[in-house]
């Protein structure tokens, strides 16, 4: 079991804003004093660019920078340290994909593959290289719960299909898809598959060797760490198909005036003088989650989640998105209200210190699939508790009846 007032007091953010119930982590999480103290310690100390200065300072901070990527591959499980690319969070890590990948290998009339229920950063990356290649962006519908089903694959994958994008876990329906399964299908017509793991490698034990995934893209922000650091993961076979959209310094082994040879990956995807503090002060959040326990991380979400879910649904016109188990969805529950509208709901719960997030969540086509307008989203992790939901299901119930 975790110990909630022991983890809530080692966010300084809790001590600064004692009201604050803070239920939208799926947007971004709360940071650690650790984090805080890697950055504070990084710009004090260490403070050079990498890879380009032979005096010591810059020499550590490469060291520093190197190791982190090293720690990253660990922590997901890569072979190597040439599969992380650090990016600037998941929306730069899937356009990297797009850009480097997709529009060096797709043709015309070539298939790619995404989800209805995907976030607008792996939607429109796929949009755009679609309209710029002629390739043909085709959308699998999800079930109820936000599952694939099998005749929905066998009706949309098939030889033509080169590239498959799904989230690993949906920001709105909290829905976990089974990768690996997923995997083999999409291998089995050599497709290639892109996940985006922004929400799952929070709360989930990722494994990028045993999910068999091509690309796995996730931001540091959302798993304790600082904004403007991400990673994409690509596996070492695929990245000899890639080539460098963004060029510039840090990248390249020698220019001349008519010509360039990039630097070896992941550095040839990395132009630019990287964010060295953020890639190193993400290590330290994944320490702090691997202290704590991903697996005790995961049993507390899904108490949560079964209390939540419990909650709603004995609160008349509350009408949850997504799996009924706690078991197959992430952190989170987005709902709607019949006959109030969500914002409302939102400002009320504010004024009660409640965070919430409120409307389509970056992922208007689910919306619109299933016809309904914005929602509201519940979204928590390792230092809330069931008191906080509990708050949130009673002043719901006085939000409703105020507005009813
Ligand atoms: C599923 C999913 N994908 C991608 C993103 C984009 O992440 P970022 O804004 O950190 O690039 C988010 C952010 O909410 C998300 O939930």
């Amino acid at each position: 079991m975790l110990n909630i007032t022991k983890i809530k007091a080692d966010f300084p953010i809790f001590k600064n804003h004692p009201e604050l119930i803070y239920l939208d982590n799926a947007a971004t999480s709360q940071k650690p004093q650790i984090v805080i103290d890697r950055i504070t310690k990084f710009y004090s100390n260490e403070n050079a660019n990498v890879h380009r200065g032979v005096y010591p300072l810059s020499e550590e901070a490469s060291e520093a920078y190197d190791e982190a990527r090293q720690k990253v591959a660990s922590f997901i499980g890569a072979r190597t340290n040439r599969e992380i690319i650090f990016t600037k969070g998941t929306t730069e890590s899937l356009n990297l994909v797009a850009q480097s990948y997709a529009l060096n290998n797709l043709k015309k009339d070539d298939e790619v593959l995404v989800t209805d229920f995907e976030h607008h950063s792996n939607f429109l990356p796929w949009q755009n290289v679609c309209q710029k290649t002629g390739a043909i962006l085709k959308i699998l519908n999800s079930d109820e719960k936000g599952f694939i089903s099998d005749e929905e694959w066998q009706k949309k994958l098939n030889k033509k299909t080169k590239i498959v994008a799904i989230a690993h876990a949906s920001n709105v329906l909290g829905t976990i898809s089974d990768i690996k399964k997923i995997a083999e299908l999409v291998h089995g017509v050599d497709a290639v598959l892109v996940v985006d793991g922004a929400q799952a490698i929070p709360h989930l034990q990722v494994d990028v060797q045993n999910l068999d995934c091509d690309f796995y893209a996730f931001s540091g922000h959302k798993m304790l760490g600082p904004m403007g650091i991400g990673v994409l993961y690509v596996k070492e076979e695929i990245l000899a198909k890639m080539v460098p959209y963004q060029l510039g310094g840090g990248m390249i082994e020698s220019v001349s005036l008519d010509d360039v040879i990039f630097a070896d990956y992941p550095e040839k995807f990395e132009a630019g003088t990287p964010n060295v503090a953020g890639a190193i002060a993400l290590t330290s959040a994944m320490d702090y989650l691997l202290a704590t326990g991903l697996e005790e991380i995961r049993k507390h979400e899904i108490l949560l989640s079964e209390f939540l879910l419990a909650g709603l649904a004995k609160i008349e016109k509350v009408r949850i998105f997504g799996s009924a188990s706690a078991n197959e969805r992430t952190g989170l529950v987005s709902f709607y209200v019949e006959g109030v509208h969500a914002h409302d709901l939102s400002d009320y719960l504010a004024k009660r210190g409640l965070a919430l997030r409120a409307g389509f969540h970056c992922a208007m086509p689910l919306h619109q699939s299933r016809a309904c307008g914005a929602t509201l989203r519940a979204s928590y992790y390792l230092y809330n508790s069931e008191k906080d939901l509990e708050f949130l299901l009673t002043s719901l119930e006085e939000a409703i009846s105020y507005y009813g």
